[in-house]
């Protein structure tokens, strides 16, 4: 099969493309700055900025399947430069899906977020005439990492009590997830991990990561709309993944200069 994947670099695309290549696909691997191809595999990069239009053009010429798994990064440095979250993730998922559409693409996966530009871009796959699976996960292990910075620097900010609770899931797990719907199945699947934790508890296991006592700072809701709305809710989706939270961080931490940045997404 020939896919498609948007969001190739990202935390679920580098996965899905890894897969995708040792199952013998071809890949065409989207994303501003696309790695140069590598590993075994048929693989050929593809520079688009999804929120204009006319760099998607021909990415999806003889594609058979998308595996769309792009999003804005959080980064504070990346929000500065580029385009905002919501722009990319509704504006830019609409011209992918319309170019899919102009291609003949046969299957279009799409991994969503418990917010509301992903409810809208999800109900216009549905409707869009292609073939679609929406694969929606809790929490990936990779947005969890992001605490481990903080962690290092000596503390956690932890918007409201952080007794909300959720499963967080591996970004791989999530790409299989998505591997698999090319094939067929459920439209839509919540996926999550094997664990469900708080998200205080999800703070003290960067520092338990980094074998240093857990020292968190409370920061009272109202002061981040975004961070408003997930502290209010559980976020439990059935469990798909097996593999553990806990090995992953303490395998981050052991790899020095690894962990993510700073709100790297
Ligand atoms: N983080 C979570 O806990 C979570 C939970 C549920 C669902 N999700 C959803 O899962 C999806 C994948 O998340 P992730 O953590 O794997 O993302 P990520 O690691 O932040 O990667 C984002 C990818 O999207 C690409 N991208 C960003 N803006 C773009 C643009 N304007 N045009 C073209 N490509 C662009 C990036 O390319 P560059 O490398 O070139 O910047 C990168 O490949 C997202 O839709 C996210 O909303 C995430």
């Amino acid at each position: 099969m020939k896919v498609l994947v948007a969001g190739a670099t990202g935390a679920v695309g580098r996965h899905a493309v890894q897969q995708l290549l040792a199952a013998g696909h071809f890949v065409r691997a989207l994303s501003c700055r696309p790695e140069p191809p590598a590993g075994p595999g048929s693989q050929e990069p593809h520079a688009a900025e999804l929120t204009e239009a006319i760099t998607l053009a021909g990415s999806c010429a003889g594609i058979d399947a998308v595996i769309a798994c792009a999003g804005a990064s959080l980064h504070i440095g990346a929000i500065r430069q580029r385009a905002g979250f919501l722009h990319v993730d509704l504006q830019g998922n609409r011209n992918l899906l319309a170019e899919a559409r102009r291609s003949g693409v046969r299957r279009f996966i799409y991994v969503s977020e418990d917010i509301r530009a992903h409810e809208r871009i999800s109900e216009e796959v549905a409707t869009s005439g292609i073939p679609s699976a929406m694969i929606r996960p809790t929490r990936l292990f990779s947005a969890c990492a992001r605490w481990l910075p903080w962690a290092r620097a000596g503390f956690v900010p932890l918007l409201g009590s952080g007794a909300e609770r959720t499963n967080p899931i591996h970004e791989a797990e999530v790409a299989r997830a998505c591997v698999e719907a090319l094939s067929g199945g459920a439209e839509r699947r919540t996926i999550g991990g094997p664990e469900i934790f708080t998200r205080h508890r999800l703070a003290e296991m960067a520092f338990d990561a980094l074998g240093k006592p857990p020292r968190l700072l409370v920061v009272p809701p109202a002061l981040l709309e975004f961070g408003c709305s997930v502290t209010r809710t559980d976020v439990i989706a059935p469990s798909y993944g097996t593999l553990r939270l806990g090995d992953y961080l303490r395998a981050l931490t052991a790899v020095a200069g690894s962990a993510p940045s700073f709100w790297r997404r």
